[in-house]
């Protein structure tokens, strides 16, 4: 079966199956098994593929048509320009949390602190390590820590900084939020404390895409009484844990907005919301005051 063919039949499958952005999976699951770049695809529309070949892309088309994402099949991902391994054990990082990358480096160079000279920053609930990997590599003289309470995401984590080079630069703990920090009398002082939480509530679970809601792990999709729970229980603890006049950024969900507001009014000042690509609050910052 030529290459065009093969795509164009792998696509009809997806779109039957109401597979969203179909064709990126049909492409993507194709490169992936030729391990070739798209151009390769644009330019070999007339390649013969292989009996062997064209079983393997329909096996991995029928598992991306029974709602398994992309990325668990690939087992890539990309953020910051970076690419990260993805499996079932983490969060397939999204484009919108690249906003609080952004949104730090910005607040850093507000204080033209270069390179992140004096910058401890810890990054909650890191999951495949994406934020705190990409922050590390933007802030050569910076320290970055990263817990989760998943060892599962601890070790895909771990696997990235090391992939990506950032192995001696990033400190993984596993924990609940920064309890590992608050332990000791004098909690290490961070600059920032950035995260991206789970934050879905669980009357929303049947709203969810499926890809999230049956494949991607609950406990860092949320599935939570409320939603903002979570941040209920940070922000207090980014006060022990901040220094005074450190950050923090953290994402937030749709409509979540008023609520994460509501519970950065004491001990906080600064606050600023940052919209995303489709101007829908994402990323809330708030400076310790003091
Ligand atoms: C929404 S995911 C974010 C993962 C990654 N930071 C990203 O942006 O792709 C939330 C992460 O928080 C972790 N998590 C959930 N509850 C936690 C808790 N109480 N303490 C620390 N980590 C937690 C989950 O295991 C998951 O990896």
């Amino acid at each position: 079966m030529q290459l065009r063919v093969a795509l164009r039949t792998g696509l009809k499958s997806l779109l039957e199956h109401q597979v969203p952005s179909a064709d990126l999976a049909a492409e993507l699951l194709l490169m992936h098994l030729l391990r070739q770049e798209r151009a390769f695809l644009y330019t070999h529309p007339d390649l013969d593929l292989s009996d062997q070949q064209v079983d393997s892309y329909f096996r991995l088309i029928s598992e991306r048509s029974s709602g398994r994402p992309t990325q668990y099949i690939t087992g890539h991902q990309e953020f910051w320009g970076l690419d990260f391994e993805v499996n079932p054990a983490v969060l397939i990082p999204r484009p919108e949390t690249e906003h609080v990358v952004e949104a730090v480096l910005d607040l850093i160079s507000q204080q033209k602190l270069s390179g992140g000279a004096c910058c401890r920053i810890v990054d909650v609930g890191t999951g495949s390590g994406c934020i705190a990997v990409a922050l590390a590599s933007e802030l050569p003289l910076a320290s970055v820590f990263a817990t989760d309470i998943s060892p599962a995401a601890l070790e895909v984590a771990a696997r990235n900084a090391a992939r990506l080079g950032m192995e001696k630069r990033v400190e993984f703990i596993e924990g609940d939020l920064l309890a590992p920090f608050l332990e000791s009398e004098s909690p290490r002082a961070f600059d920032f404390v950035v995260s991206n939480p789970p934050y879905v509530a669980r009357a929303e679970r049947e709203s969810v895409q499926r890809e999230v809601r049956d494949f991607e792990p609950r406990l860092a999709w949320g599935d939570l009484a409320q939603g903002e729970e979570i941040y209920g229980r940070l922000f207090p603890q980014a006060l022990r844990a901040l220094k005074p006049g450190g950050h923090v950024a953290v994402e937030i969900g749709y409509k979540m907005k008023d609520a994460v507001l509501g519970l950065l009014k004491t001990g906080w000042v600064e606050t600023k919301v940052i919209p995303d690509l489709a101007g829908i609050p994402r990323v809330i910052t708030a400076r310790k005051s003091g």
